[in-house]
Formats: structure tokens, sequence, C-alpha cells
């Protein structure tokens, strides 16, 4: 049931396309809180959505507007995401010049450091402020997205009627919405680690700067498709022995099953503990003080705590909505699955 604002709120819709599910989330901005009015996790069939990009569009498209119809979202203008690889993001260093001069030399700046044909990419820019080398020159975030990837996503929206008026990045959202929820967290060294459906990302941040992003190709998807292989059941019943409904599973499957998903678990978690270890190695052994886990397969059995005992930094499950007001009843678990489209919607009350 969506819930309606006074005069004077803003609202911003945030679109998550994941490769299981889409999330949808309507804020409103009202003075200088931000109230959740709509929030859906729309099941996908699979193949439908792969990495993030749209493949089966009618589909997609027809769940996507029954659940806006339902949740009475009338907003068209709509804030939507860009899978992480498919963009090129560096921070570069450039004299401090007036932003018309900067909007005409950038361009010519940026190829030096865009590996992908210029033609086929579209260019942003953010300038972050004074370079910590150099403070006559400014840092710059510049975002290189594949026109064709931005095409195929944007079409789609449009073919759902909707306007997708901001294009963001799903990495970037995912910092933007932990910077907002945690202000506290600011000057420290942190990990957030995102365990999806089609892969694992994690992500090293200080000062709201990203210093360092890995992913890692295992998601939840795959680590499916591999305990039905093991057990030789098909993919939707592996799905829920995964999420933990066993059904009436003898005693020696559950056994059996769990030495398993240990050894699943296991390997996530060296691949992780490797990159942080990456990191440090790179970055005078400095390690995060904090890990925050997200992403649906970050429910994955006991990963929170095998995480903090094995790679031996304290872990908590990240709560995108920890500064947002909630207007409905919620459950611990949808936590996992909203970071990025909370990012999205931020991006549009802004
Ligand atoms: N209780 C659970 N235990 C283990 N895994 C779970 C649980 N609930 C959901 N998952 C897994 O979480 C994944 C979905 O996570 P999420 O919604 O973050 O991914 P997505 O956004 O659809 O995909 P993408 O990786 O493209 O962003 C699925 O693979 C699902 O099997
Ligand atoms: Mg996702």
């Amino acid at each position: 049931m969506a819930l309606k604002f006074g005069i004077g709120s803003k609202k911003s819709v945030g679109i998550d396309i994941g490769s299981s599910s889409i999330k949808v989330i309507e804020l409103s901005k009202s003075g200088h809180k931000y109230y959740i009015d709509v929030l859906d996790t729309i099941d996908l069939p699979s193949g439908a959505v792969g990495g993030g990009i749209v493949n089966d569009a009618a589909s997609t498209a027809s769940y996507l507007k029954n659940s806006l119809a339902k949740h009475g979202v009338s907003e068209k203008k709509v804030v939507i995401g860009i899978p992480c690889k498919h963009v090129i993001i560096k921070t570069i260093e450039m004299p401090k010049m007036k932003p018309s001069e900067l909007e005409s030399s950038i361009y010519y700046e940026a190829q030096r450091y865009i590996t992908y044909d210029m033609n086929e990419v579209s260019l942003d820019y953010v300038v972050l402020g004074d370079s910590p080398s150099e403070p006559s020159n400014n840092a710059i975030m510049i975002i290189a997205g594949k026109k064709d990837i931005i095409e195929n996503q944007s079409d789609f929206f449009h073919e759902c009627g909707l306007n997708p008026y901001i294009i963001d990045v799903d990495c970037i959202a995912l910092e933007n919405m932990f910077n907002f929820n945690y202000p506290e967290e600011f000057d420290e060294l942190i990990s957030i680690v995102k365990i999806g459906a089609s892969e694992t990302n994690v992500h090293i941040i200080q000062k709201g700067t990203n210093l360092f992003r890995r992913d890692i190709p295992i998601g939840g998807i795959n680590i499916t498709e591999e305990i039905a292989k093991k057990f030789q059941i098909n993919f939707n019943e592996a799905e829920n022995i995964k999420t933990g409904n066993m059904g009436n599973r003898s005693e020696d499957f559950k056994s059996e099953f769990n030495i398993y998903l240990d050894m699943i678990l296991t390997r996530v978690i060296s691949e992780i503990h490797r990159t942080i270890d990456y990191f440090a190695a790179n970055n005078d052994k400095q390690y995060p003080k904090k890990i925050y886990l997200t992403g649906g397969s970050a429910l994955l059995g006991s990963i929170l705590q095998e995480i903090e005992s094995k790679i031996n930094i304290p872990a908590s499950n990240l709560n995108p909505f920890r500064n947002l007001l909630f207007k409905h009843e919620s459950s611990d678990a949808i936590h996992n699955f909203f970071g990025v489209a909370v990012g999205l919607a931020l991006r549009g009350a802004e």
C-alpha cells in the first residue's frame, strides 16, 4: 500500500534490475527526512535477466508494470543502475579550472584512461575536490559506460512507460547508500561485500571515496547450480534447500548437504580474504576496520560469523534502511536485497 505525503514532499523511485529479482523502492523526502512509501521485490524467472542486463524484455516489463500498478507508483521518472562491470570508473587529477573549461577538456583527458572505443561510450564526471597530493589540482571521478548497454537498459524502461531520467552505476549507488546510512564510518577504512545472484563484489572505501573494487565470479545462481548437480536435483529444489527449506529430507541428506555447504562457504570466504589481503599488500598493510555484508547470498548459512572468524575482521549485516523512516512492517531478511535500490532512490531524492 503506497503511503502519500503532503505537498512539499519530493518522490524518488529507484529500480534495481537484479539477476534473480527486481527491487523497487519509492522514497519521499520531506524536509531532511526520507520516508519509504513503497518497497517491492519481484522474483524473476531464471534467465529473464543475466548479470543485471534484461534478456527477456516482454516478461520482465510485465512483472515490473504489475508491481508499480499494485503499489500505486504513479511517478514515471525513475532512477536506474547500470552494472559496474560495463563501466570504467577512474579517479584522475586535473588542474583547477572553470566548469565550462573542464567540460570542454575532460573528454580529451579521459581518452588516456578509457580502454573502450571512445565512440562507444557515454562519459560523465564528478569533481571530488582538492587532490590529496597536489592542492592546485582537482580530483575528478570519470565514469565511462558502454552506450549499447545504457541504451538497452533505458529502452527497456521506456517500453515500460517509464522515464529513466537518472542512470547511475550500481556499485556507486551501493557506496552512496552506505555513506548516507553510516556517516560515523566516514573516516574509517571499510569494506562492503555484496554477495548477489550473479557475482560477489568487494569494495574498499574511505572518506566517501572508493579505493578499490574487485568482482569475484561466484554468486547465488552458480552456487544453486552446483548444489543441483552434486545432489542430482533440479534448480528449484536446490534453491529451496540452499535457503533452508529442507522439506522432509533425511538426516543423512542434511548432514551431507551441510558438509557441501561448508565447502562452498570456505571457497567464497577465501576469495574475499585474498581480495582484502591483496588490497592490504598494496596499501601499506592497511586492513579494513570492518566488513559490511549485503546481497541475498550473504544470507547463506553462517557466512557472517565465518567471515569474522576466518578473515579476523569484525563483520555485520548492512542495513540500507538505517537512516530512512520505515512505514512498513519489515523483517531483517529484506535488508540484504535493497542496498543498490536505496542508493538509486537516494540519487533521485537529492
Ligand atoms: N536465505 C537465503 N540463503 C541463501 N541464499 C539466499 C537466501 N535468500 C536469497 N538467496 C540468494 O540470493 C540471491 C539473490 O540475491 P540478490 O537479490 O542480492 O541478487 P540480484 O540482485 O537478483 O542479482 P545480481 O547479482 O545481478 O545483483 C539468489 O541467488 C538467492 O538464491
Ligand atoms: Mg543485485
